[in-house]
């Protein structure tokens, strides 16, 4: 058997290898039916060798790995695993802690509580929050509106925790039309359903209506939880937060903010106003694994009344740790009781950047989103369908009817996918079927954004036969 020092020695060549290849290889070589096929094979009934599984791991799984890390992946909102992150995601995996409890892994626990309290500083949210470290934001809004769920039906005089929703006074929800999926999702999963929601009117930019809220919220009595947005999907642009908080006070409602990437708008003085009024509400989420760039997977669930969230989060069993008063207990933050020790590349992220590095790799990522939407609109038959106010936007390509303009660009997706310079993608907006592009990436320069407009507008005279 190959010794561990030979074998992570061995792993950290061709990690480093695969890193040097994808910060100029921007191409998804093979799919996964094709991938399927490659990897497929029957149960090993002897073991191999450490090496040897490495080695072949690698070789199994080239040409099948998203260019994620690259510097040209545009086509959803993905982090690009820093290399703090990085090395100290390995790190905590040969530790092998355990972090649901401070007593199975002191370290871990008191790294997530600074990081914690770094987190708070850096989104100026009300500092006695409490936050969970999740796997992602779908996860965190899940654990968010379980808190609101407790915080709201206990108001009401009903104990969700432990009696569950059966009998229980409705709680009503208000979202956004243009709310993320993961909302829904997460909204299923607590026993809420995704469908039981009232949709709220949005605008062109796929913000929140107040005035559709204040007359929807206005009829209804009992427990209420209003879910805005910072960072729509397709357009990046936020709910108008001072007003939602005017009418959610008025009518006691619980609010909560899915800020999975626009949350981060909060850590740079340049754009923090658009987050104007976020502080005043209960419960927000963001992602570590997108523009923090924490490698996969990291989410935060951000609650005000830590109390709350630990109530809807705890569990307990007499062999587990005993906790003195004022301890922070990991586990109590989120639905799991083992996890890793996410609280770690945290950490090393927000050492790696500082408060001004975050700053500015935000900044940096929206400047680079304008610059490329404004490449693009300059473009005979090229249409950005959105203010671009972050670091997304949509675009669509030709004329005529709403089927036109999906083939046309669906097959521009298809010409870039083909040439490889960057990675893009596609999505549904407003009735027309665009290109979807998110700048959520570190390595991402000037160039890259020069060198990847120009390969969409070669496919796009391409596609016209130019
Ligand atoms: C606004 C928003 N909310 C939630 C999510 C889900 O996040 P995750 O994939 O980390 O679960 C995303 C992912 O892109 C998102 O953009």
């Amino acid at each position: 058997m190959t010794e561990l020092r030979d074998l992570l020695a061995l792993t950290l060549e061709h990690a480093a290898a695969y890193r040097e290849t994808v910060a100029t290889d921007t191409k998804l070589h093979r799919s996964y039916h094709e991938m399927r096929e490659r990897v497929a094979s029957p149960l090993p009934e002897q073991g191999a060798d450490n090496a040897a599984i490495i080695d072949e791991l690698v070789a199994l799984a080239e040409g099948g790995l998203m260019p994620t890390v690259g510097p040209r992946f545009f086509a959803w909102v993905m982090g690009a695993s820093h290399p703090a992150g990085v090395a100290a995601d390995w790190l905590v995996s040969a530790w092998g802690q355990n972090a649901g409890y401070h007593a199975t892994a002191p370290a871990a626990a008191a790294f997530e509580e600074v990081a914690e309290a770094w987190l708070l500083d850096l989104l100026d949210l009300p500092r006695q929050s409490g936050i969970g470290f999740s796997t992602g934001a779908t996860v965190a809004n899940g654990t968010c509106l379980a808190a609101a769920r407790t915080g709201t039906l206990l108001k009401a005089g009903w104990d969700p925790d432990a009696d569950g929703l059966f009998g229980a006074p409705p709680v009503h929800l208000l979202l956004g039309a243009d709310a993320h999926s993961s909302v829904f999702a997460a909204l299923q999963l607590i026993g809420f359903g995704s469908k039981r929601v009232v949709s709220i009117a949005t605008d062109a930019q796929g913000r929140m209506l107040p005035s559709a809220l204040e007359a929807a919220i206005k009829p209804l009595s009992g427990p209420k939880i209003v879910i805005a947005q910072a960072g729509q999907i397709n357009t990046g642009d936020f709910d108008p937060f001072a007003e939602i908080a005017t009418i959610a006070k008025a009518h006691d409602a619980w609010v909560h903010v899915d800020g999975a990437f626009g949350l981060w708008a909060r850590a740079t003085p340049a754009l923090k106003h658009l987050t104007d009024g976020i502080d005043a509400f209960d419960s927000w989420v963001t992602d570590g694994h997108k523009w923090l760039q924490v490698p996969y997977d990291c989410g935060f669930a951000i609650v005000r009344d830590k109390a709350i969230l630990n109530r809807a989060m705890t569990q307990w069993s007499s062999y587990l740790p005993t906790t003195a008063q004022g301890d922070r207990v990991p586990a109590n933050y989120v639905p799991e009781l083992s996890r890793r020790a996410r609280g770690i590349p945290v950490w090393a992220l927000i050492k790696a950047y500082g408060r001004d590095g975050i700053a500015e790799l935000v900044d940096g990522n929206c400047r680079l989103a304008r610059r490329f939407a404004e490449r693009l609109a300059a473009e005979p038959g090229v249409s950005v369908l959105n203010d671009v106010v972050l670091n997304q936007f949509v675009v669509s390509f030709g004329s005529g009817d709403a089927a036109a303009r999906k083939a046309a660009t669906e097959a521009v997706i298809a010409a870039v996918l083909a040439d490889g310079t960057c990675f893009v993608n596609g999505a549904n907006w407003r009735g027309d079927w665009a290109m979807r592009v998110s700048v959520s990436s570190a390595p991402t320069t000037e160039a890259d954004i020069d060198m990847s407009a120009d390969a969409i507008i070669a496919a796009w005279r391409k596609v016209q036969g130019h």
